[in-house]
């Protein structure tokens, strides 16, 4: 077995890249700066950005000064990695378009965008109707207690808004209800400036393949996703029908696909749509439900499929928002500073997909550029990656990036039994998802 060697570089990406080997690398992990500062960029700055210079978009959310990566930064991780590898990379919805064209201008292939949906989020933007009172310097009737309102602090929990300097959220979720009282802000009693977030986007990009996909696996060991170690478990009965064929099913699961979704919306969906049997997602003859005569040789059978029935959201990888402990675990001064910190969950299962099958002899690597408190590496530690490389710019964040992936080294049950127990809290959740990973971190 390879040995295992988990290491958090503190510096510049940029910088740290440029002395890395080439070729090192069997993939990349990252959540990258957003660059959701408030200012949209122009025609000329983004031709500025496609030639390698740096996206000027204000800065990012709640006044951070980061930048999405710049094509150089990309360069670099297109030579450190080797040909086929599969990058994926958070972003969000604003700004995805931003990230992926900088992969694309530094040679990257778009692959997929994979959705990670979640129910609960803070509203974004600007209430209109109370915009033009205040704008007119009418005063409003106060109906109640905002505070009422917030769903973070009536489960006793610390709301985020809190966090933000500049009181956005707290304005936003905490204001006391009003009543409208120029015409023109009740006209537009009710009417904002934006959505509400419910998905992030990953984006799955690829390092061009050398030759075929089959001679750049043997040359290089990478250019594949880990189906089987991803799949979705379903609840099902091949073979239920005496003699019938089994063309969409797998012991295994579903094929892991290119949405994953938290409790909530996997409730809200299933609420939406109902109890339903399973389809079955093979070529028919244009009815009665048999495959077409002599595909596979075999003649018009029926299909089983997945014989269960349920909600649409057994379909999907099921993955929450971080715990408050999940975020503070293992860090030592015992709090978690990061305003961006991801799941463990989601974190180790993306790092799963993305993992190469084992080499005699030959760690398997993944790079986490602006990897923060670590929450990506921790997730490639439990998926079972040999060696990860983190890169963060910040002091504060490499410390206890540092710690939570020591914890993860010297105790990985810790983040794992965090996940599960996270499940148990009483979250809505198809149990055939939860057993997706059970005591299973190697990868397949
Ligand atoms: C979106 S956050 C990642 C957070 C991570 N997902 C976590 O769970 O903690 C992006 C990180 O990139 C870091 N960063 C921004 N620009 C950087 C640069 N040029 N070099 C290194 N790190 C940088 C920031 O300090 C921030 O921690």
């Amino acid at each position: 077995m390879a040995e295992r060697c988990f290491t958090v570089v503190s510096g510049d990406v940029l910088a740290q890249l440029r002395s890395a080997p080439s070729e090192y690398f069997d993939a990349l992990l990252s959540d990258v700066p957003y660059g959701l500062g408030t200012k949209q960029p122009s025609m000329p700055e983004i031709v500025a950005y496609l030639v390698g210079g740096e996206m000027e978009t204000g800065g990012d959310f709640m006044g951070n000064k980061w930048h999405v990566p710049s094509v150089n930064v990309w360069r670099e991780v297109m030579r450190v990695l080797k040909p086929g590898a599969p990058l994926l990379v958070n972003a969000a919805p604003r700004t995805e378009d931003l990230v992926a064209l900088g992969l694309r201008a530094a040679g990257f292939e778009i692959r997929d965008i994979v959705m990670w949906m979640f129910a609960e989020s803070m509203p974004k933007g600007h209430a209109i109707g109370k915009a033009l009172d205040r704008a007119a310097g009418a005063k409003r009737e106060v109906l109640g207690e905002g505070a009422a309102r917030c769903v973070y602090l009536a489960r006793g929990e610390k709301c985020p808004g809190h966090g933000d300097a500049n009181g956005k959220y707290g304005e936003t979720v905490h204001a006391a209800a009003t009543a409208p009282v120029t015409d023109l802000a009740k006209a537009w009693d009710g009417y904002g400036t934006d959505l509400a977030p419910g998905y992030e986007p990953v984006i799955l990009a690829r390092k061009p393949i050398v030759g075929t996909y089959v001679q750049n696996v043997i040359a290089h060991g990478t250019g594949g996703l880990n189906i089987d170690g991803c799949r979705i478990p379903r609840a099902a009965d091949y073979g239920a029908i005496a003699g019938a064929r089994g063309d969409s099913f797998n012991a295994r699961g579903g094929w892991p696909k290119n949405v994953i979704m938290d409790a909530a919306a996997g409730a809200e969906l299933d609420a939406e749509v109902g109890e339903r049997a399973s389809g079955i997602a093979v070529t028919r003859n244009g009815g009665g439900g048999f495959i077409f005569a002599g595909q596979k040789g075999h003649g018009p059978r029926p299909d089983t499929g997945y014989t269960d029935t349920g909600g649409p959201s057994r379909f999907y990888k099921y993955c929450a928002k971080a715990s408050t402990a999940e975020r503070h675990m293992g860090v030592a001064e015992g709090a978690n500073g990061h305003p961006n910190v991801k799941p463990i969950d989601l974190t180790r299962y993306l790092a799963k997909l993305v993992l190469p099958p084992t080499r005699e002899g030959e760690p398997r690597r993944l790079l986490v550029p602006y990897c923060g408190s670590g929450s990506e590496m921790v997730g490639a530690i439990l998926a079972g990656w040999d060696e990860v490389v983190g890169i963060e710019r910040e002091a504060e964040y490499v410390t206890t990036a540092r710690a939570r992936v020591a914890l993860a080294e010297t105790n990985p049950r810790a983040f794992e039994a965090l996940i599960e127990g996270d499940l148990e809290r009483g979250d809505k959740v198809d149990e055939r998802q939860i057993g997706l990973f059970g005591g299973d971190n190697g990868g397949s």
